[in-house]
């Protein structure tokens, strides 16, 4: 059965469409090609902040419609609790989203048994960008995460998809899913949006304690701090320096700490193998595992 709604904010302004099955999401897609439109797409997990919706108006900006979907995708968690709590509100999605969208955009948030009729089985060999950092901390993230991402690029046809800079090494594995599957889709990366105090924004912060939020801007602070002294210490040194700050707090545990050719996303053991160096953290926050990165410039020597 075909299920549409539209979604009234409120009695005046625009109406947006939310669809929960494929078949009436590629009904609209195949209208809006029909008249040559292109679509920008912006695939979340929901629990919106200003960083999704960063993605949503540059996607508004440069398309002539937007689709975003909203799907806690199950088979891209390696932990069970962290599925479980991960924080879900599609009504607040909706009033965020209902400002920037306009009536033939729309929004796609099917249930797990519409992505998954039946187990997947699908194994993506993406080579060495999987293995490191996320993928060696995260068994089975990165397959979970290309299956799903390959479905709905699939679906939706987008001309373009807008992922954040905060997952760095999702948006490599991506940009690789859309060549290895011949995607005709331009992947754009968006730069990381930030709370006032320098934490990157993620639907997981609002499960930090307050103590865990009042200690998680340090993730940052650390890496500025790294950041300007490339011209004395080596990756090692600073790698080490970014480890013993943040751990001394106690409410922070770094899980690994990188300095990385944004490319390969190899590490690197000094500054000048390679021109485009970024450092990636993961640090556990009590419950909560946060990530972040900063790209890195080397004084010339
Ligand atoms: O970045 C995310 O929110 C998710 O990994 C994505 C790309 C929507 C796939 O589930």
């Amino acid at each position: 059965m075909n299920i549409i709604f539209t979604y009234f904010h409120h009695r005046f302004l625009s109406k947006m469409k939310l669809f929960e099955t494929i078949r009436a999401t590629r009904e609209h897609i195949d209208f809006l090609t029909n008249q040559h439109l292109t679509i920008g797409f912006v695939p979340t997990m929901g629990a919106l902040h200003q960083g999704h919706l960063s993605l949503v108006q540059r996607a508004v900006q440069e398309n002539n419609r937007v689709a975003v979907s909203i799907f806690v995708n199950p088979i891209q968690f390696n932990n069970p609790s962290d599925l479980e709590n991960y924080p879900r509100n599609l009504e607040a999605d909706l009033k965020l989203l209902e400002p920037l969208l306009s009536d033939d955009d729309f929004i796609f948030a099917p249930t797990v048994t519409e992505m998954y009729p039946k187990a997947e089985t699908r194994l993506f060999d993406f080579g060495s960008i999987a293995e490191v950092m996320e993928g060696r901390y995260r068994p089975g993230h990165f397959n979970g995460v290309g299956v799903v991402v390959n479905k709905l690029l699939r679906i939706v046809e987008p001309a373009a998809a807008y992922f954040g800079e905060k997952d760095f090494q999702q948006l490599a594995i991506i940009r690789q899913l859309a060549t290895m599957e011949q995607l005709p889709v331009k992947i754009i990366p968006c730069p990381i949006i930030r709370e006032p105090d320098g934490l990157a924004m993620s639907s997981r912060n609002v499960r930090l304690t307050p103590d865990h939020r009042q200690a998680a801007p340090l993730i940052f602070q650390t890496l500025l701090d790294a950041a300007k002294r490339t011209g004395t210490d080596s990756p090692d040194q600073l790698k080490q320096y970014i480890g013993a700050t943040l751990n001394q707090t106690k409410l922070l545990e770094v899980e690994y700490v990188e300095f990385s050719d944004e490319v390969t996303l190899e590490s690197v053991q000094n500054w000048t193998t390679s021109r485009n160096i970024r450092c990636f953290i993961a640090v556990q926050a009590g419950d909560v595992r946060l990530i972040d990165n900063i790209r890195i410039s080397v004084p010339a020597k």
